[in-house]
């Protein structure tokens, strides 16, 4: 049985005030909770996150990472100094990032190893565009995203990763998948893992869906049977919807 798991995915959203106020609806709601839950804020507040959650069951998750550990790169924040922050979870491959900052399989690839040697655990995201499923090409998308992602990764640290399933034509649009366009993507992302990990590795791996969850479609979403959980954007600055979410995960 894999533990459900509600990440919420701030983007460039939030603040110190957004942060104090989740915590403390949340902290009390944690201890009762059976899922996990990471919250994953914009890198200034990683440092607060931290004391705020200690002694809750609240992981710390960052959005991004750089594939090198130092240098000259302007504006990006390398792992050490993520794991100085305590996070535990980074988000990789997001499909705004894939788009907007032009990152490559290749690129996330070596974030995801970058992160596995620092001891965070990669949310690797996958996902097709409209264009694509319309074409009907989806599939072979996400099998080609997942392909570059984790084959080849050592077994312990396949184990250490998480997907996400992001159809980007449902990614702050409103439109979700459908609960059964989800569940049989799922389905063939884990048969996808069978191959190019092992039947092991795919029976534990939580899958998540994201892309436009809500408090009125979390139910519904999160008991499909290969729904592992969730990534949760626009929903998670909501303080009177993220933690109906997260009740959902239970
Ligand atoms: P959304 O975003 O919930 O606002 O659709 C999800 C995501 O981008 O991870």
């Amino acid at each position: 049985m894999r533990t459900k798991l509600v990440a919420a995915n701030w983007k460039m959203n939030g603040s110190f005030k957004l942060l104090d106020e989740t915590l403390n609806v949340l902290s009390p709601l944690m201890e009762r909770a059976s899922c996990e839950v990471v919250i994953c804020p914009p890198d200034v507040l990683l440092y607060s996150m931290k004391s705020a959650v200690e002694g809750t069951r609240i992981a710390v998750g960052a959005q991004n990472v750089h594939s090198e550990i130092s240098g000259a790169f302007t504006g990006e924040t390398s792992a050490p100094l993520l794991q100085e922050c305590g996070v535990q979870w980074c988000i990789v491959g997001h499909s705004e990032r894939r788009i907007l900052f032009g990152e490559t399989d290749e690129f996330i690839r070596s974030k995801t190893e970058t992160l596995l040697k620092h001891g965070i655990r990669p949310i690797l995201c996958v996902g097709e565009t409209l264009e694509q499923r319309k074409s009907g090409n989806h599939e072979e998308m996400v099998i080609a995203q997942l392909g570059k992602g984790l084959s080849g990764l050592a077994v312990d640290d396949q184990n250490r990763c998480v997907v996400a399933y992001e159809p980007i034509w449902a990614i702050g649009t409103g439109k979700t998948a459908t609960p059964e366009q989800a569940n049989s993507m799922h389905k063939i992302v884990r048969k996808e893992l069978e191959s190019l990990a092992s039947p092991e590795v795919a029976g534990k791996m939580q899958i998540l869906y994201g892309g436009s969850v809500n408090a009125e479609n979390a139910d519904t979403i999160l008991s499909q049977s290969e729904i592992d959980g969730a990534l949760v954007g626009g929903a998670s600055l909501k303080i009177d919807a993220f933690p109906l979410i997260v009740a959902a995960g239970n």
